[in-house]
């Protein structure tokens, strides 16, 4: 099984379960809509019993199947959701498919389960390419086969707004579009496919997401990205920006000076836009705002926001950055809503000390920001970002660089051992980041996530890759095969997924780590100034 339950023993005897079996006890329909094939009917003692036991973890289960059926004993309903999950992977992977079979063998054995972690997440960038609902929802049933429960949606980058808003409709009119995407790899000239890409999520396919996540114990975590990354929100509503001048939805990457204004009216937006989210979202207990990469140029160049600064008695543009960042998050506090930020906004200051904090630049920079206090979410781009490709070979499809295999994944730790104990407690859990520069389509999403995701959700629900991972895997690759994921193939990518032709050379990830490392050491060791 992947993830590896706490403790799994085999047990003598077994039990036939046919379609329209009977199910009984508390937290039935987590079952049900776990297992939708087994069309299980209520019933009393039946052949699946749940009993609720509030003295487990919520997400905790035992399971225990015999030849007299199921006995399930969950935490809460997440426990009874992930205990349908184990289930159904005791069973044959035909069952991953829709078919007109009707009976399924249960072998003997006893589960206990719990997870080590309670932030087990994906992340999708659905800025720079669009992911349509669809795709979303299909992402979310996979979480949930893999017990993962946070999908991070970055919804706005420099590319692309990806949210109806009735409040600000050029947000989805203007911002969600553009004419032409760059094709060229780093330091090559410039060439553009001439497609036009975009495509938002209506404020109903939002809530219908929220929903869909929440009956599959999956929180969306939305994130709006500010005050960098700006360029799609400035094309559609310049008067938020720091110059006041109409930006161009970029069709090409890297990091944009495009920045919005820190002064009230931009505040007062974006709390809008927030109050359109959590409003079509439903319950969000996180809101994801950025933070990262930002380039403070424009606010050193503006008399206005100089001002603005020196009449709240701030010293640098850093504090300003700063003071906006903690205004947005008293803002979601306010809503029930805990702001989470990149490790820039740690390293920046300022923060309220119920934020968490992702370091993508690294495990240094999140020690610092559990040491400090803060809850903490192991999100570094080695081995966490699946853009990068699983192996150097000229045949992995273009990625932004190399190489993060399977293996790598499997072997993280996201609260090291080096840690003391009460950094290590602020350690929420761990995600994967799938950023889209190079994932045109959506079968490079299942290409780049898959298995690889598998590696994460075994981390993030047992503390460690198990040591029969790899056999656990391959067996694993056939329910993945059932359900028709694309994943890549252990021994390299089949032919029509390799990589097209391009000109392009790739960067190392060792060349990129040593750069992010020097970001790092630049973000500790300058403060910016205006
Ligand atoms: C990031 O990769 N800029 C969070």
């Amino acid at each position: 099984m992947i993830p590896r339950p706490e403790l799994l023993t085999t047990l003598s005897g077994s039990y036939e379960l046919t379609a329209g079996a009977t199910v009984s006890g508390d937290l039935i329909d987590a079952v049900r809509l776990a297992l939708p094939f087994l069309d299980l009917r209520p019933g009393d003692s039946g052949e699946i019993d749940v009993r609720l036991d509030p003295e487990l973890g919520a997400e905790a289960y035992r399971l225990t199947a015999g030849s007299r059926g199921v006995e399930i004993v969950a935490g809460g309903r997440a426990g009874a959701f992930y205990a349908a999950q184990s289930l159904h992977q005791l069973l044959p992977d035909a069952s991953y498919r829709f078919s007109e079979r009707t009976s399924w063998p249960v072998p003997g054995v006893r589960i206990e389960d719990a997870p080590r972690f309670a932030w087990r997440g994906l992340h999708l960038d659905v800025a720079r390419h669009f992911s349509p609902k669809r795709e979303v929802l299909r992402l979310i049933d996979l979480m949930a086969v893999h017990k993962l429960n946070r999908l991070h949606l970055h919804l706005v980058d420099d590319q692309g707004w990806r949210v109806e808003s009735r409040a600000y409709p050029r947000l989805h009119e203007v911002a969600s579009y553009r004419a032409r995407t760059a094709i060229n790899y780093y330091r090559e000239p410039e060439a553009y496919d001439g497609l036009p890409h975009g495509g938002y999520y209506t404020l109903d396919d939002l809530a219908e997401i929220g929903a869909y996540a929440r009956a599959r114990c999956v929180t969306v975590v939305p994130e709006i990205d500010v005050p960098g990354h700006a360029s799609a929100i400035l094309a559609a509503y310049p008067e938020f920006g720091a110059t006041g001048e109409r930006h161009e939805v970029l069709d090409r990457w890297g990091i944009s000076p495009a920045i919005l204004s820190p002064l009230p009216p931009t505040v007062e937006f974006l709390v809008t836009i927030f109050d359109e989210l959590i409003g079509a979202l439903g319950e969000t207990p996180y809101v994801h705002i950025g933070g990262d990469e930002v380039v403070l140029d424009h606010w050193a160049a503006s008399a206005e926001i100089v001002a603005y600064r020196d009449s709240l008695g701030l010293a640098t543009a850093n504090d300003l950055q700063a003071w906006f960042l903690r205004r947005l998050a008293d803002a979601l506090a306010e809503r029930g809503a805990r702001t989470v930020v990149w490790d820039e906004a740690f390293v920046s200051g300022g923060l309220r000390q119920d934020t968490v904090v992702m370091p993508w630049r690294g495990m240094g920079v999140g020690r610092r920001a559990a040491a400090a206090g803060h809850d903490v979410v192991a999100t570094p781009v080695f081995p966490l970002y699946f853009d990068y490709a699983e192996s150097a070979s000229a045949d992995e499809p273009m990625a932004i660089g190399d190489a993060i295999g399977v293996e790598d994944v499997a072997a993280f730790r996201p609260a090291p051992g080096e840690w003391t104990e009460e950094e290590r407690a602020r350690v929420m859990g761990v995600q994967a980041q799938l950023w889209t520069e190079w994932v045109q389509d959506l079968r490079t999403v299942d290409y780049r996530m898959w298995p690889r995701a598998c590696a994460l959700a075994e981390v993030a629900w047992s503390g460690a890759g198990g040591e029969d991972f790899a056999g656990r895997l391959e067996e694993h690759l056939g329910r993945l095969d059932a359900i028709g994921v694309e994943y890549r193939p252990p021994a390299g990518p089949r032919p029509w997924q390799r990589r097209r032709p391009h000109r392009a050379s790739k960067v190392r990830v060792v060349d990129v780590m040593a750069r992010i490392d020097g970001m790092t050491h630049d973000a500790e060791s300058t403060r910016p100034s205006m």
